[in-house]
């Protein structure tokens, strides 16, 4: 499973990549503007930047919402950096823009997905990955590692080449549901991340071994 960090943080980014974990990032206009980067050079230039200090898939979102606007920003886009991933929203334009951008080469993320019938759709349109906002669905009371479940499980009946990006991660918790249901990719906050390093059991097992050692070895 690969391990992407969702955040347009340059330090957060250096910090999860520097664990030796860290297969690329995703970025949408909210992560953008919380890290306080504004207007479209600035966020072109941004999202260079994040190219450089990771090896691995960079999704930069389009803003349009209609098919030639998508096109003309998503070909822009993929031109930056060889390892940008163009994110395209679930909308009846977007799916028109994956087709286009898959006859093209040009790699997608299909963001904004919720059920298994639009990552379907996003999968017939030759996406390269889909973007299951699992942690949206808990915060509506649902159930968002059932959802990645089932399209792990459609996409396998198939032989579908989408990948499923379990998005919108809240935990620790979560990136091992992912692992268990057999998602491709997590993107996940830094916090969800170093997470998984924690459990009280080694804290307190490590202290014992160094004070043993220290016994014996005094300074
Ligand atoms: C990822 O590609 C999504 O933009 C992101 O995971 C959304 O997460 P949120 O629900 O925490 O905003």
């Amino acid at each position: 499973m690969k391990f992407f960090i969702d955040t347009a943080d340059l330090k957060e980014i250096s910090e999860a990549h520097a664990l030796g974990v860290l297969d690329g990032v995703t970025t949408n206009p909210s992560l953008m503007a919380k890290s306080g980067i504004t207007g479209q050079q600035n966020i072109l230039a941004h999202y260079v930047k994040i190219c450089e200090m990771v090896e691995g898939d960079v999704s930069a979102e389009v803003i349009a919402t209609d098919f030639a606007g998508m096109v003309r920003e998503g070909e822009m886009l993929s031109e930056l950096h060889p390892n940008i991933v163009v994110k395209v929203p679930m909308i009846a334009d977007g799916v028109k823009a994956l087709k286009y951008f898959s006859g093209k080469g040009i790699r997608t993320n299909c963001t904004l997905v919720f059920s298994a019938g639009q990552a379907i759709l996003a999968a017939k349109a030759g996406a390269s990955m889909v973007s299951p906002f699992m942690g949206r669905i808990d915060d509506t009371n649902w159930d968002g590692v059932s959802l990645i479940e089932q399209i792990v499980g459609i996409y396998g009946n198939y032989g579908f080449a989408t990948e499923v990006l379990a998005a919108s991660i809240r935990s620790s918790l979560h990136i091992v549901q992912c692992a268990e249901v057999g998602a491709d990719i997590v993107t996940c906050p830094l916090s969800s991340i170093t997470g998984l390093l924690k459990h009280p059991l080694t804290d307190v097992g490590l202290e014992k071994f160094l004070a043993d050692y220290r016994k014996g070895n005094p300074v």
